[in-house]
This record gives structure tokens, C-alpha cells and sequence, in this order.
């Protein structure tokens, strides 16, 4: 089984952004945990983190036909893209959206994903934890049990 992880803007900046908010750890930190925990499950993980909406975007189409899901933490465009939303439903891949911090006890703007209403679930608020739950979701509804 191959799961791709996508992070958004700014979420390379982990460790030194607002760490009151998203935690100590840098982004390939959290990334090695996950791929940790992929090897224990058996899953082969990719990872992929860009600043630029495009590339996301064309990130996500590349990941069609070629892997059995995706999580993604699509940052600040899980508010905005409409562009994002449209990749992930045209990839017709399972995905998960997960997010460091809980965007619904945060500033209203972030209450709205765009994102969301195209994946299978959603997990925020466990910090470098919510990936791992989101990994551990996914398996299960790939392996249907
Ligand atoms: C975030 C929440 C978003 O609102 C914010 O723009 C981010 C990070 C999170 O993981 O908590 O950049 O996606």
C-alpha cells in the first residue's frame, strides 16, 4: 500500500512558526514519525510540501493511478482554494485532511474548508499526532476493516 502526504504553505516553517500553536517539531520531523509508523503498517509513504498552489494542484493529479490515497494538510488554502478542493475530487483517491491545530477553536476564517467536503474524514488538534491518526484511518478504510 503507498500513501501520499501533501503539506501546504508555510508548513515548512514547522518548529519556527508560532510553535505555541503548532507544536516544537519541524515539518520532517513529523513527516519521519509518520513514515515510521507507515513502515510498522506495512505502507510506503511519500511525502510533499509546497508554498505555491499549483504545484499542489498538479502534485495531487500526478498522484492519480499512482498511489492508493493521500492525506493532506492543505494549511492556509483549506480556507481559500477552490483550485485544491477540484484536484482531490478529480483524483478519485481517498483522502484524508488533517490539520496541527483545531481550526474550529481558531479565528472564524479558518471555521470554512474548502477541502474537507471532498475527503473521507477529517483530523485536527492532535499537533504532529493528528498525522498519524489520519494514517491509521486511511489503512483501515483501505483494507476495509
Ligand atoms: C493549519 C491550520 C490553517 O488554518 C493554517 O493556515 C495553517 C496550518 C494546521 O495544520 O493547523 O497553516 O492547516
Amino acid at each position: 500500500m503507498k500513501i501520499n502526504i501533501i503539506n501546504g504553505p508555510n508548513l515548512a516553517l514547522l518548529g519556527k512558526r508560532e510553535p505555541e500553536v503548532y507544536g516544537k517539531n519541524g515539518l520532517k520531523e513529523i513527516m519521519n514519525l509518520v513514515i515510521a509508523r507507515g513502515k510498522e503498517l506495512d505502507i510506503e509513504i511519500e511525502t510533499f510540501q509546497s508554498d505555491i498552489e499549483g504545484e499542489l494542484v498538479q502534485y495531487i493529479g500526478n498522484c492519480m493511478g499512482n498511489t492508493d490515497g493521500l492525506i493532506i494538510n492543505p494549511a492556509a488554502y483549506t480556507h481559500t482554494s477552490v483550485a485544491i478542493r477540484d484536484a482531490i475530487k478529480a483524483s478519485d483517491l481517498p483522502c484524508v485532511e488533517v490539520h496541527l491545530s483545531n481550526t474550529m477553536a481558531r479565528e472564524e476564517f479558518r471555521h470554512t474548508s474548502l477541502t474537507a467536503g471532498v475527503c473521507i474524514g477529517q483530523i485536527m488538534g492532535f499537533g504532529a499526532y493528528s498525522y498519524i491518526l489520519a494514517l491509521e484511518g486511511l489503512a483501515k478504510q483501505l483494507t476495509n476493516n
